[in-house]
């Protein structure tokens, strides 16, 4: 039976558009799902929207329309983003949607019957933004230092989860590395949580009308986070249907940034263990984006719309800069000004070029047909596959980046070192042998292309004479000599055409 690999995406508010952190996320998780099933791997990719809480209704309200009409027509924008950038998600969820609603009610109740659940009066300060209490030592100048806002004074009955008692399996798990906190410092991060220790928290709320009524005191609403969470198993048909559940459950990896870690390190395994299913087994929090060294916020002016990226320089290109901006893990600035910069010289005349001039050459000097076999690269590609394999299966998907312009550079060299054009003149033999390993690097540069650019991808191997390619997985595709002798090979048009700027 296949392995199996499923992985996660947060599920993004929706009192905004996406922007390009939201964009980030779910590329690099498409990366993984994408290098997963060229593995052979069956893999379940889940990305949606967050849309209930006190933050939604209020900007429903401030835009004038119904929560569920605002939240149908914000959702709509995360989904024709993701169609526009070619993510694969398997499924996309709606926090509204009857399925998730459903399956929460039957998590929470499993929780109240496993006692992990008791009724508590609460007073303290709440940040919309954050849709998270605060406390006074947190707050600069009486405000959240995260949304310039004063926080709400709450006082109110709400229901509460017995967190103190399930950290120390937390923290067991943690120390096995059973539950894997991604990147190292977040770890740490987590277990520094952990020592300053944490309180039990409230699960519902009183005054929110806009959320999933508690199923067990319908007066109260689920706190936003607490059901958000549960997404990750109500999509996979958790308290409903068990056979998509019982495949992929537990997630191989959540992907997110560093501001929710928390919640998703901390609460959320907590929350499984007290329902007895078992935890993710990765947590991988990727830096901060900052624009030209500042934060991206509305109010700088300063947010990339991931929309008019794709306008000026192709979804391909917008997935590729993306990722290669810096270590993904790390927090990282993004320099508008240097992305059609980077578009010349990595795709343009990297990439792109590479391709041309190799299918160029094989249709001038062999009219497009594919000489035997040569073996002279075959220890080199299968060093380079070794190294890209690991890159990717540490989530370390930058230096698959690397590895793939590594393995460019490579091709470049041995051009200029063996000179076809001159061959041409003067052995035919020579010339046959140096085709043969050029064009069959090119298929494994498309297939470690693939996860990034998957159409990009696609159009090399189709001029390489490859159409039904993906009907086979990574341990075939890689081996050496995949392009067999007499396949047409044809000069396609420019992939990445350039940019004058
Ligand atoms: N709805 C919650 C998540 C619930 S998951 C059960 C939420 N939503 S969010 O819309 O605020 O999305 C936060 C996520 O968006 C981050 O964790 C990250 O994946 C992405 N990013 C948002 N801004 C970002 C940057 N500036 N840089 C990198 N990623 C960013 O939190």
């Amino acid at each position: 039976m296949a392995k199996k690999f499923y992985v996660t995406t947060p599920i993004y508010y929706v009192n905004d558009k996406p922007h390009i952190g939201h964009a980030y996320t779910t590329i690099a998780a498409d990366v993984l799902a994408r290098y997963h099933r060229l593995a052979g791997e069956e893999v379940f990719f889940l990305t949606g929207t967050d849309e209930h809480g006190a933050k939604v209704a209020e900007s429903a309200e401030a835009a004038n329309k119904t929560p569920q009409e605002f939240c149908d027509e914000n959702s709509a924008k995360f989904q024709m983003l993701w169609d526009r950038l070619d993510i694969s998600n398997d499924a996309f969820i709606r926090t509204t949607s009857s399925y998730h609603q459903q399956g929460v009610a039957a998590f929470l109740n499993r929780l109240k019957e496993a006692g992990a659940i008791y009724e508590g009066e609460y007073q303290g300060l709440y940040c919309t933004g954050c849709e998270n209490f605060i406390t006074e030592k947190e707050l600069v100048d009486g405000k959240c230092p995260n949304h310039d806002k004063a926080p709400q004074v709450i006082k109110e009955k709400n229901y509460f989860f017995k967190l103190k008692d399930y950290l120390p399996k937390v923290k067991e798990l943690l120390d096995s590395g059973e539950l894997k906190i991604l990147p190292t410092s977040r770890h740490q991060e987590v277990l520094g949580l952990l020592r300053q220790g944490l309180d039990d928290f409230s699960i519902s709320r009183q005054s929110v009308k806009w959320g999933i009524g508690l199923p067990f005191d319908n007066r109260q609403v689920t706190y936003v986070w607490v059901e958000a969470l549960q997404n990750y198993i109500t999509a996979l048909g958790y308290g409903q249907i068990d056979e998509k559940f019982a495949k992929f459950w537990p997630a191989d990896i959540h992907l997110m940034a560093k501001d929710i870690i928390k919640f998703h390190a901390i609460f959320w395994p907590a929350m499984l263990l007290a329902a007895g299913l078992e935890v993710p087994k990765v947590i991988f929090a990727h830096g901060f984006f900052t624009v030209d060294g500042q934060k991206m916020s509305k109010s700088l002016g300063n947010v990339i719309d991931p929309d008019a990226l794709i306008d000026e320089l192709g979804a391909e290109a917008v997935r590729y800069l993306l990722l290669s901006q810096f270590p993904f893990g790390a927090d990282g600035d993004v320099k508008a000004s240097n992305f059609v910069i980077q578009y010349n010289s990595d795709l343009a005349n990297g990439v792109g070029n590479l391709v041309s001039r190799v299918l160029a050459m094989a249709d001038k000097f062999l009219a497009g047909k594919t000489p035997d076999q040569d073996k002279e690269f075959a220890d080199e590609m299968a060093g380079i596959w070794r190294q890209y394999r690991e890159a990717m299966a540490a989530f370390q998907i930058d230096k698959a980046v690397e590895v793939i312009k590594k393995w460019q550079i490579f091709c470049d060299g041995y051009i200029e070192r063996h000179k076809p054009w001159a061959l041409a003149q003067t052995n035919n033999n020579q010339l046959a042998k140096v085709i043969y390993n050029l064009l069959e690097a090119l298929r494994h540069l498309a297939l470690m292309l693939y996860p990034i650019m998957p159409i990009t991808a696609d159009k090399i191997l189709i001029s390489l004479g490859q159409t039904d390619w993906q009907a086979s997985s990574l341990p075939d595709l890689s081996r050496w000599g995949g392009l067999k002798a007499g396949t047409k090979v044809v000069k396609g048009e420019a992939l990445f055409p350039r940019l004058e700027k």
